[in-house]
């Protein structure tokens, strides 16, 4: 391990960097007022303490009240920020890793109903389609402000004590006055690149003569915007020659793309299926021309990629960021001869989806990531072994059988398939989600390690469960999809699953219903639309797949926006019947007043997607043999305490039912049902 080249220190200036490996700039949404407090502190320091080379903290930490906080972003505009940065810094030097952050103003990234509903402002009237907010365009009092603002937040960060900053330059407000798609100026500020970047190096003038040429600054930027019109790779090359001929910054960060669409975003944060370091030649080819310190991250998910890009020279510092949301001990793992048990990022892209569906980014399989004030993310041992049995091994049972195992338990499950993996499995049936199997792969090498034992093809009865002379039981039988709708004809209908299993083939020209707006539709649909059918997919409501945020949705809008397929939102599928060798679908709307007639389609097939019915028997007949009955006190679990309930004294063992076993939700939620309740047991 001595001589791998992740592990070798890097010197930027007077700072050495003790290996290679970095979280680039990412806001995971986890500030409280704007401040980052205990949370943001315990998230950096639990990568810091397992051996990381630097932090850049925050992901766009706002330097001035019209940038307001769109993902909940720091406030690097209040001076009350510089204590927080101070702790957070000094807990993570105290492991060893240099800590800097990521100054930002989103110019017309963000929205005016946000903070202090104040205009968006930028170098143009144009909106930026993702976030929608039609900025202002600036005048020169906006200028002379924002560098002040820029100044005084570059000035808090060194009062701080943190290593040094990067500017943000993709997508922001900087780099809107760099590209012609996004800047209108005329005078100083608009026209030839020269003019283009003016604002650029007096904001670096600024910080400069406020924090001296010692404190580290950095600039992270797109080094060809990859849209008609906009910055090339060779204005991209210049920008690179020029930022660094400038004296005034000590790295580059190089990102590649442009941010300001979805389906843009997807490109520089790609996601699951799509190829790994993809720009990671174009950020070696900066560093070779240029020569000069250069940064870089865009999935880098195993240590082998990463390990490649800084033994062959391409960058000095290499980003493993969201691969650090899913394991924060990589660097421990590396340097322990551990690798094998890093828990894979597979690319789910739930991290950044959910900041904008419900605010704190959380990993898909890491239950513990955006949690560690609450959640372990290295088990601790039981102070007494027990006999837990689990019922299913799809994710919530295993994720619960891994954490029993690490508790020290002695652990069965019994799966009725012959195989593990329940609905993530048949998620891994589309070669595009094939990554997701790393959910299950990582749990069954986990439990193999730890002694669990998984016995297959077993449907468990009571008989079965009880014969085990458990203490613990956990049902976590998933759940099949719901089969009783439409009301009429629902004998008619097949589902999501069946298409997606291979079971059923698509139809020549097929109705995809989907009430419950997630995955299996999409995933359906691809294979049904691949097919050459005629696919209309509808949906009641407003808009298709309300669940399946901006980032998971553009692979299915890349592979489904083809003739053959029409999206219809608004409409409700009431009844099917037969009609010759067809199907007669009865459509209705929820927006329907009375007297309006329904609508019908003819077609040869009616693909529904209603969601999960749980599918716990075992659980109800289990509960009158059980101490608590089944019962959870919610509030000694949302506390982190042991489960105490009991209902029934002749009880023999406790009985817990987990993940779609209890309603239909997701697999991080299927996760997070597991780990914190068996981290107590
Ligand atoms: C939750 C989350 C928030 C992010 N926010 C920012 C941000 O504010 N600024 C930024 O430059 N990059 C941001 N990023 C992008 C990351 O810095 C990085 O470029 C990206 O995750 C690709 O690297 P990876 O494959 O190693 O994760 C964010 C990433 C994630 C996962
Ligand atoms: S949610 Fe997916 S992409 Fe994000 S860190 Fe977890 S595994 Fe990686």
């Amino acid at each position: 391990m001595a001589n791998d080249p992740l592990l070798q220190p890097f010197q930027l200036k007077h700072l050495t960097l003790r290996n290679r490996l970095m979280l680039t700039s990412h806001e995971p949404a986890y500030p409280e007022d704007g401040m980052p407090k205990a949370l943001y502190r315990a998230y950096h320091v639990e990568r810091a303490r397992a051996g990381l080379g630097l932090t850049m903290t925050a992901g766009s930490a706002a330097v001035a009240k019209d940038s307001p906080p769109v993902f909940n972003n720091i406030l690097a505009y209040k001076d009350e920020v510089v204590p927080w940065l101070r702790e957070l810094a000094d807990a993570c030097h105290e492991h060893g890793t240099a800590v800097m952050i990521q100054l930002t103003h989103l110019g017309r990234r963000t929205r005016w109903d946000k903070g202090d509903w104040l205009p968006a402002v930028s170098a143009c009237h144009r909106r930026e389609p993702a976030h929608r907010a039609f900025p202002k365009q600036v005048e020169e009092w906006d200028i002379e402000r924002l560098i002040r603002d820029y100044a005084d937040a570059a000035e808090r960060m060194h009062a701080a004590g943190l290593d040094g900053i990067e500017l943000q330059a993709y997508g922001h407000l900087m780099d809107q006055f760099w590209s012609p798609l996004t800047n209108t100026l005329e005078g100083p500020y608009g026209g030839e690149l020269d003019n283009r970047l003016r604002f650029t190096f007096d904001v670096l003038r600024a910080i400069r003569q406020r924090v001296g040429s010692e404190f580290i600054v950095g600039v992270r930027y797109t080094g060809d915007e990859m849209l008609e019109g906009g910055l090339t790779a060779s204005d991209g090359m210049a920008i690179s020659r020029r930022l660094k001929e400038s004296g005034l910054i000590d790295f580059l960060n190089v990102v590649r793309g442009h941010i300001d669409t979805d389906a843009g975003l997807t490109d520089v944060i790609p996601i699951q299926g799509m190829p790994s370091a993809p720009h990671l030649d174009f950020a070696g080819e900066i560093k070779r021309q240029v020569d000069f310190p250069t940064f870089h991250g865009a999935k880098i998910q195993d240590v082998a990629t990463a390990r490649y890009a800084i033994a062959s020279g391409k960058v000095d510092m290499i980003g493993m960021t969201r691969a650090h949301m899913a394991d924060p001990h990589i660097v421990r793992k590396i340097v322990e001869g551990r690798e094998e048990e890093i828990r894979p990022c597979v690319g789910a892209n739930y991290c950044l989806d959910r900041i904008y569906q419900g605010g704190a980014a959380y990993c898909i399989h890491n239950a513990a990531t955006g949690r560690e004030t609450s959640m372990p993310h290295s088990i601790p041992k039981a102070a007494q072994k027990r006999r837990v049995v689990i019922v299913g091994a799809g994710p919530a049972g295993l994720e619960a059988a891994r954490v029993a195992g690490e508790r020290g338990h002695d652990v069965v499950v019994l799966e009725a398939a012959s195989d593990a993996g329940g609905q993530v499995r048949l998620t891994a049936q589309s070669e595009r989600r094939r990554e997701m199997l790393g959910i299950i792969d990582w749990r069954l090498a986990r439990c193999e390690a730890l002694g669990v034992e998984i016995r297959y093809n077993v449907w468990a009865e009571v008989e079965d469960v009880l014969a085990e002379q458990p203490d613990v039981v956990i049902v976590a039988t998933g759940g099949y999809p719901m089969e009783d709708q439409p009301a009429v004809g629902h004998e008619l209908v097949v589902n999501t699953w069946d298409i997606l299993s291979g079971h059923v083939a698509p139809g020549k020209r097929v109705l995809l219903f989907d009430d419950a707006g997630d995955h299996a539709a999409m995933q359906a649909a691809e294979i049904i639309a691949a097919s050459g059918a005629e696919l209309e997919i509808m949906t009641p409501d407003r808009t298709f797949s309300a669940e399946i945020m901006a980032m998971n949705l553009v692979p299915y809008m890349r592979s489904l926006q083809r003739p053959n397929v029409t999206f219809t939102p608004t409409y409700r599928l009431k009844s099917v019947q037969r009609d010759g060798g067809e199907l007669l679908a009865g459509i209705t709307s929820d927006y329907a007043t009375s007297g309006q007639p329904d609508q019908e389609r003819r077609i040869n097939q009616v693909v529904v997607n209603y969601g999960i019915t749980p599918m716990a028997d075992v659980y109800f007949e289990l509960k009158a043999h059980s101490s608590n009955g089944g019962e959870v006190d919610y509030d000694d679990l949302i506390a982190g305490g042991p489960q105490a309930v009991v209902r029934n004294p002749q009880g023999r063992f406790q009985l817990f039912r987990i993940g779609d076993a209890v309603s239909s939700r997701n697999t991080h939620a299927a996760i997070y049902d597991a780990l914190r309740l068996v981290k107590d047991i």
